[in-house]
C-alpha cells in the first residue's frame, strides 16, 4: 500500500513537471535529455545558474555506483562559494520524482539516480521505432562533407598506414552519416608521377598479360619492384621514366593507354578488399584525376606573387611561416604531389561546395598538408577553413607470420584462417555454423579494427597477433561475441520484441538500471565523437555495455521467467542488441549472430 501510495504521489508530480526545451539538447533523438531537461530545470530553482550551463554540467558519473547521472559543481563557477557545500544544500532540496529516485552528495558532485522504469519506456519505444537509425541525428543535415581517405598507390604495397587510414576514415565517414551529414567518401588513389613512366617501362620488360589481369596489384608490384632494380644500376633508366611521364602529362595517348589499364585493372581489385572490409567509396578519384585546377593554381600563385624560380623550377617559399621551401614545379614542367593537391582540392571545392573536407592521412604527412593548408589560404580562397587534416600514429609490426612483405589480403587471409582455427575448437557450436569461413573473416577483420581503434588515433601502436584474438578482453572478438549472444537470447526464447510490452516488470536491481542508462548514453556519445573524430569514443562505449549486457544476463534471464517480466527483459536485451550493433558498424564491423 505504501508503494502504491508513492507511486500515486510521483504521477502527481509528474503530471506537473514540464520538460523544457534547452539549446543543444533533443529528447526526441535523445530520451536521457528529457532527464536532464528536467533535472536541469528543476536545478535552475535551487541554484542561480542559467539551465544550459546546468544542462551541460550533467554527466556520466566516472564510476557506476555513483548512480546514473552527476553534477559538477565546479564547473557551474559559481564564485565564492564552496562546491562541496553547495552540492549537500542542492540534495538537501532536490525534488524526488518520476524522474529521479534518489540525489547524494560526493564532495563535490551531485550523483543522480533515474528512475530507469520510466527511462526505459521512452527508449525502448524510440529504438523500436528507429533501429539502425537508432542513435543518429539530423544535426549535419543538407550539410556536404568530404572524407577523403585510405589512397594506395598503385603498384605500391598497401602498407599498414593506408590499412590505418581505411579504418579510421571509414569511421569517420559513419560518423558523419551518423549525425546526419550529406557525406561522400573518396579515394585519392596515388597513380601519377614519374613512377608511373617507371612501371610502364618495367611492364614493357617484364609484365605478363596473363598474370596482369589475375592479379594486377600483386603483379604491378612485381613489375615495379625489378624496374626500379634496374634503375638502380641504371641511371638512364630513370631519364627513360622520366620522358615516359612527361608524355603522359602532356595526353599522349599511346602513353596513356597502358597507365589507364593499370589503373582500372587495380581499381576493380581494390574493390574487392575493400568490401571484404564492408568499404565502399563513392568516389576514386586520384593524383592523376586533376585537371586545369593545377593550372590554374600556379597562375593565381604567380599573381599574388608568391611564386618564384630556383634553378628552373617553381617554388613556393613557406620559411616565413616554418614551412619550408615547396617546389611545386620541376624544371622539365611537370608537376609534383604537392601540385596536384592543390588542384585537387580547387576542383574539390569547386564540384562539390564543400562544408568541410576531412583529410585522413599518416602523422608523417604533417609537414605536407600544413604547407598544402598554407597554400589554400595564401591563394586567399575563404574555404580554406574548412579543410582538417585527421592524422593517426604509426603501426609497427604489421607483417604476416612468415613473410615481410605484405600485401592486405595476405594479412587477411592468415586473420580469417586463424580465426578459424579457434573456432573449430568448439566442435558443437561449429556444427550449427552455415559459413564458418565467412564467419571467421568477419571475426578477423573485427580483430584488427578494434586493434587499430583501441587507442586514440595519434599514438603509435604495434599488431599484436596473440593478443587481438582472444575472447577476453577489449577485443573484437569478444564484441562479436557478445552481440552474438544477445542474438541468442531471441534465438532460444523463440519470442519476438514486443514492443508493447509492460516495462513496470523490469527489475529494479542495479544491474538492470545500470544496463538501462548506458544503452540511453548512445546518442550522446555519436553527437560527440564529432569533435574528436576518436574511434575509441566507440569502442569504449561498446565494451562498457558488452559488460553491462553479461553483468544483467547473470540474474536476469529471459527464458523460464513469467511472461511479463520475461517480455520486459527481452524488450530490454532486443535495446541493448540494436545499440550494440549500431555501434559496431559505426566501427566498420558487420555484426554476427552466431559464432
Ligand atoms: N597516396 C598517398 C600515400 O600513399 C596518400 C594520399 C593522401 N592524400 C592526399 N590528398 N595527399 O602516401
Amino acid at each position: 500500500k505504501e508503494a502504491a501510495a508513492a507511486a500515486a504521489e510521483r504521477a502527481l508530480s509528474s503530471a506537473v513537471i514540464e520538460v523544457p526545451t534547452i539549446e543543444g539538447s533533443d529528447p526526441v533523438v535523445d530520451p536521457l535529455d528529457e532527464f536532464k531537461n528536467v533535472m536541469a530545470f528543476q536545478l535552475s530553482k535551487l541554484v542561480d545558474v542559467d539551465i544550459k550551463i546546468l544542462y551541460d554540467a550533467l554527466e556520466a558519473p566516472r564510476a557506476a555506483e555513483n548512480g546514473h547521472i552527476a553534477l559538477s559543481v565546479p564547473r557551474l563557477r559559481l564564485k565564492g562559494k564552496d562546491p562541496i557545500a553547495v552540492a549537500a544544500e542542492i540534495v538537501d532540496k532536490f525534488p524526488v520524482s518520476d524522474y529521479v529516485t534518489l540525489a547524494k552528495a560526493d564532495g563535490p558532485f551531485v550523483n543522480f539516480f533515474l528512475n530507469h522504469v520510466k527511462l526505459a519506456q521512452s527508449l525502448f519505444k524510440r529504438i523500436y521505432e528507429t533501429k539502425e537509425r537508432w542513435g543518429g541525428n539530423n544535426t549535419g543535415a543538407g550539410k556536404k562533407v568530404i572524407v577523403e581517405f585510405s589512397s594506395p598507390n598503385i603498384a605500391k604495397p598497401f602498407h599498414a598506414g593506408h590499412l590505418r587510414s581505411t579504418i579510421i576514415g571509414s569511421f569517420v565517414r559513419n560518423i558523419l552519416d551518423a549525425n546526419g551529414y550529406d557525406t561522400t567518401s573518396m579515394n585519392y588513389l596515388g597513380d601519377w608521377g614519374k613512377q608511373y613512366g617507371l612501371l610502364a617501362i618495367g611492364f614493357e620488360r617484364y609484365g605478363s598479360e596473363e598474370k596482369l589481369l589475375a592479379d594486377p596489384i600483386k603483379h604491378l608490384f612485381d613489375v615495379y619492384v625489378q624496374i626500379n632494380v634496374d634503375a638502380k644500376e641504371n641511371e638512364a633508366v630513370h631519364d627513360e621514366a622520366r620522358a615516359y611521364f612527361k608524355k603522359m602529362e602532356d595526353g599522349d595517348e599511346a602513353a596513356l593507354k597502358n597507365w589507364s589499364r593499370f589503373r582500372n585493372l587495380s581499381i576493380v581489385k581494390y574493390k574487392d578488399i575493400y568490401a571484404r572490409l564492408n568499404i565502399a567509396f563513392d568516389v576514386y578519384s586520384g593524383e592523376s584525376q586533376v585537371t586545369d585546377g593545377m593550372e590554374r593554381a600556379l597562375k593565381l600563385l604567380h599573381e599574388k606573387k608568391l611564386l618564384t624560380e630556383s634553378d628552373g623550377a617553381l617554388i613556393v617559399d613557406l620559411t616565413k611561416y616554418k614551412l619550408g621551401i615547396c617546389v611545386v614545379q620541376k624544371k622539365d614542367g611537370t608537376t609534383l604531389y604537392i601540385t596536384r593537391d592543390i588542384g585537387a582540392a580547387l576542383e574539390r571545392y569547386e564540384k562539390y561546395g564543400f562544408e568541410h573536407m576531412y583529410y585522413i592521412v599518416a602523422s608523417q604527412q604533417d609537414l605536407h598538408l600544413k604547407q598544402l593548408f598554407k597554400i589554400l589560404e595564401l591563394l586567399g580562397f575563404d574555404w580554406a577553413k574548412k579543410v582538417t587534416h585527421l592524422n593517426f600514429g604509426m603501426v609497427g609490426g604489421m607483417s604476416t607470420r612468415k613473410g615481410t612483405v605484405v600485401f592486405l589480403e595476405d594479412i587477411l587471409e592468415e586473420t580469417r584462417d586463424s580465426m578459424h582455427e579457434v573456432m573449430k575448437k568448439n566442435e558443437h557450436k561449429y556444427a550449427q555454423i552455415e559459413n564458418p569461413l565467412e564467419v571467421a573473416d568477419n571475426i578477423g577483420i573485427a580483430a584488427i579494427m578494434i586493434q587499430d581503434a583501441s587507442a586514440r588515433r595519434v599514438k603509435n601502436y604495434d599488431f599484436d597477433w596473440k593478443r587481438m584474438f582472444s575472447f577476453e578482453g577489449d577485443t573484437g572478438p569478444y564484441l562479436q561475441y557478445a552481440h552474438a549472444r544477445l542474438c541468442s537470447i531471441e534465438r532460444k526464447t523463440e519470442m519476438e520484441v514486443n514492443p508493447n510490452a509492460d516495462l513496470t516488470a523490469l527489475d529494479d536491481e542495479r544491474a538492470c538500471a545500470d544496463l538501462i542508462t548506458m544503452i540511453a548514453r548512445y546518442p550522446q556519445i555519436v553527437r560527440e565523437t564529432t569533435r574528436s573524430f576518436e574511434p575509441v569514443n566507440i569502442v569504449g562505449y561498446a565494451m562498457k555495455l558488452s559488460h553491462n549486457v553479461s553483468q544483467a544476463l547473470e540474474t536476469m534471464y529471459v527464458m523460464g521467467a513469467e511472461k511479463n517480466k520475461a517480455e520486459a527483459r527481452l524488450f530490454m536485451y532486443w535495446s541493448a542488441r540494436i545499440t550494440l550493433g549500431n555501434a559496431m558498424r559505426l566501427l566498420n564491423l558487420k555484426p554476427q549472430e552466431r559464432m
